[in-house]
């Protein structure tokens, strides 16, 4: 036995009870920070489980009425849209039609359940037969001419209603494009969240399932980051708030949160992360085979990434965290 410690300092003082827990938290995750995805496919009466993400789910327009009565039931009205066409071609030319499937989704929406704030995934690798997330010259994506159909892309979908735009393609220049492109037509105050810092990623598998996006050759590492990289992180998200972004990303996001923390420092704008796909499949798979408590796993990341610095999450669990914080 030690005798006579003369401890001054004994942390354990504040943890004694969970009155006193949540007094002294420094993170708490609410509701209000969370954007749920949405996948919206061209067709009718369509609802795909998709395989790799239990619980997410393809919806056609004339579905999708159940995935937002289930958000709303738990007080989400954030919402981003990924669209899947029933026709792919080189230049993505579903993207930018006026009967485009994001197009028709925004449309639906705003007219039927106008309390949605509808924010558009805004990049050419869902739409394109060759899966890029741009044009190609010579089987390279080829960045200036890209840019000129992603400005096609958000003045498409901001004529249909959309209230943000979201580019994901990591094209050099395209906040500066997109920005000029809205203004131009007069959308001023539509904002633009870039996936600004967005790395070459394993973790977004599942996701090209959802999308239906894989690149037919090749990878997406001559325009998306490096992992080994945090410096040219930073400097992607200063770029991003020189040509204008509103908000810049850091994706993905749980094996990033150090990215996310600098980027806090380093800018004063709003930062979002996103955390994917493959993210949320590991928890769900290790939950499943009783590995794992999910529901714990699950608040404790989300918690992880807003103690990191995140004012925004994108995350396929904001259905299932916002109903386990409303019963709380
Ligand atoms: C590109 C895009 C991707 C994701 C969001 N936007 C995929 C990619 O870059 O291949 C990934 C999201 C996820 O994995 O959940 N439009």
């Amino acid at each position: 036995m030690i005798k006579d410690l003369d401890l001054l300092y004994r942390p354990r003082r504040l943890r004694r009870n969970e009155n006193l827990r949540s007094l002294v938290r420094e993170t708490v995750l609410t509701v209000d920070d969370f954007i749920s995805p949405i996948f919206v496919i061209a067709g009718k009466n369509i609802k795909n489980e998709i395989s790799s993400m239990p619980g997410v789910h393809q919806y056609s327009v004339d579905r999708l009425s159940e995935e937002l009565d289930q958000l709303l039931n738990v007080n989400i009205t954030r919402i981003i849209l990924f669209g899947i066409p029933n026709e792919k071609d080189p230049t993505g030319s579903n993207s930018y039609s006026e009967l485009g499937i994001i197009q028709q989704a925004v449309q639906f929406i705003k007219k039927e359940y106008p309390q949605f704030y509808v924010i558009s995934d805004v990049c050419l690798c869902e739409y394109t037969d060759h899966g890029h997330c741009g044009v190609l010259t010579e089987n390279n994506v080829d960045n200036d001419a890209t840019l000129e159909y992603l400005v096609k892309q958000v003045v498409s979908h901001s004529q249909a209603g959309v209230d943000m735009v979201a580019p994901s393609g990591m094209m050099d220049g395209m906040v500066t494009a997109i920005r000029h492109g809205l203004d131009e037509k007069g959308y001023y105050d539509i904002p633009i969240m870039s996936y600004a810092t967005k790395y070459a990623s394993a973790f977004y598998g599942p996701f090209r399932e959802a999308a239906e996006s894989t690149p037919q050759f090749g990878d997406r590492k001559s325009y998306q980051m490096d992992p080994a990289n945090i410096r040219e992180g930073i400097k992607e998200a200063l770029l991003d708030v020189d040509e204008g972004a509103d908000i810049v990303m850091v994706k993905p996001a749980m094996a990033y949160l150090d990215v996310i923390s600098k980027i806090k420092e380093a800018v004063l704008l709003p930062v979002a992360c996103y955390n994917v796909s493959g993210e949320y499949s590991m928890i769900k798979a290790a939950a499943d085979k009783g590995w794992i408590d999910g529901e714990k796993v699950m608040m404790e990341t989300l918690l992880s990434m807003k103690r990191a610095g995140a004012d925004i999450i994108i995350t396929y669990f904001a259905k299932e965290a916002a109903a386990l914080l409303r019963k709380n």
